[in-house]
């Protein structure tokens, strides 16, 4: 059963359809399904997630069916399935950063922001989520944060409070 945000309507803005209509181009005649990636990240630029009827859009879009834009989304992790936050804290959370820490941060993350991975908090700002490997490993613990994907290191609870401190700032 979806949820009630899941099922609203979506619409593309003119320029968001442009610059779809940009991106095929890049691609020869009849392969425009290449331009799923990109086109993925425009949406999700614009709407801050991919709801299923925004993925159902696209797969119109692009003449393709929708399972096609659904299986490519739901693989790569810098697609958001779920509304999150506008800041978007991701934990790398694979063997060499949880040996410094980073099922600590995770725990800590989740205590100061009051939110269970991939929820919302209240004011709308932070979401956070374990990841598999940000290729820092020698690092660790290291997160990143979207949608910029700024990215910091060897980091501590004090430092990733001072973070989510700075951002609240902004
Ligand atoms: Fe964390 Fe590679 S294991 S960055």
């Amino acid at each position: 059963m979806l949820k009630v945000e899941e099922q609203q309507p979506v619409q593309f803005s003119a320029a968001l359809i442009e610059k779809s209509e940009e991106i095929v181009k890049r691609y020869p005649e009849g392969k425009q399904k290449s331009a799923l990636l990109p086109i993925l990240h425009e949406v999700q630029a614009e709407l801050g997630w991919l709801s299923p009827n925004a993925m159902d859009k696209i797969a119109a879009f692009l003449s393709i069916e929708p399972i096609e834009v659904y299986e490519v989304a739901s693989f790569y992790s810098m697609y958001f399935l779920k509304p999150q936050g506008k800041y978007v804290l991701e934990v790398c959370r694979t063997g060499p950063c949880c040996l410094v820490g980073a099922e600590k941060l995770m725990d800590h993350l989740q205590k100061s922001l009051g939110v269970k991975e991939n929820e919302v908090t209240p004011d709308g700002l932070f979401s956070w989520r374990g990841v598999e490997c940000l290729a820092a490993c020698g690092y660790g613990p290291v997160l990143q944060i979207g949608p910029e994907y700024t990215f910091y290191e060897n980091l501590n609870e004090q430092k990733v409070d001072d973070l989510i401190q700075d951002l609240r700032k902004k």
